[in-house]
């Protein structure tokens, strides 16, 4: 079994809210499509231009409060709306999407998932459906809810199913070791603890973001791919397992 996270920024354009690269979906799910059913599959995509705005707008980060609980209800069914579109375009394709609200799965506690049931998952997916869950608001247990976010369900899942391998698709090359925009940024190719240790150690220019999903991926017993999700082939790369983006083998 494979986990992928379609990443917000792949999925929406992130400046506009509500855009749904549909193009780029399609394509994404194609290449998908190609190793289905023989390789089984659990989709977790983002927030992208859905989740986030409004999860901002609605201070869902600081709890429920008295004046947030209607925003927390309309960011949860912004995520449904964004849902709804990639499902449409797996069944279109006559993929067995079927959808997992993680707010109906998960239990959360100081910004980690403390509980979460899985077993309805591991079920359809021996059924050979492709379960798709998403970044979303849930419960928690110190201040009413959070933001749960995709990259914590994959780490969940990847400890409780142990899947053959989880990629990632961004809108960048991969993990880099500082920010990719930067004209002397590098690709960093290979994940292991020495770097996760250079990292630690400053030897590179680490945004907390890199270095937390190199700690991610050090936790995930399995292979961990970070992959440009835009550029066409890649997925197919990472799925037989050649090289492409960063990996932790
Ligand atoms: C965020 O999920 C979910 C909400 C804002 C409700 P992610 O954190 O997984 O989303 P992306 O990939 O950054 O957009």
């Amino acid at each position: 079994m494979i986990i992928i996270k379609f990443g917000g920024s792949v999925i929406c354009d992130k400046e506009k809210p509500f855009s749904f690269n549909k193009k780029t979906v399609e394509e994404i799910v194609d290449e998908i499509a190609i190793f289905y059913p023989e390789k089984k599959f659990i989709i977790v995509h983002g927030g992208g231009s859905f989740g986030h705005p409004l999860a901002k707008k609605y201070r869902i980060r600081d709890g429920l409060n008295e004046k947030n609980i209607i925003g927390i209800c309309k960011t949860h069914e912004a995520m449904l709306m964004l849902n709804k579109l990639i499902v449409e375009i797996f069944l279109n394709k006559n993929l067995p999407a079927f959808p997992f609200p993680p707010s109906a799965i998960f239990i959360m506690e100081k910004g980690e998932i403390i509980d979460g049931w899985v077993k309805n998952i591991e079920e359809m997916l021996n059924k050979n459906f492709i379960p798709i869950l998403f970044g979303d608001v849930a419960i928690a247990r110190e201040k009413g809810v959070d933001i749960l976010s995709g990259d914590q369900i994959i780490t969940y899942l990847a400890k409780k199913l142990k899947p053959e391998k989880v990629i990632f698709l961004m809108d960048v090359d991969g993990i880099f070791d500082r920010n990719p925009m930067e004209k002397d940024a590098k690709l960093i190719e290979l994940i292991n603890e020495e770097i996760k240790i250079e990292a630690d150690t400053g030897k590179f220019d680490v945004t907390g973001g890199i270095r937390n999903k190199i700690e991610e991926a050090l936790k995930m017993p399995c292979q961990v791919y970070f992959i440009n999700g835009m550029v066409r082939g890649n997925i197919v790369k990472a799925i037989k397992g050649e090289k492409v983006g960063t990996v932790k083998i």
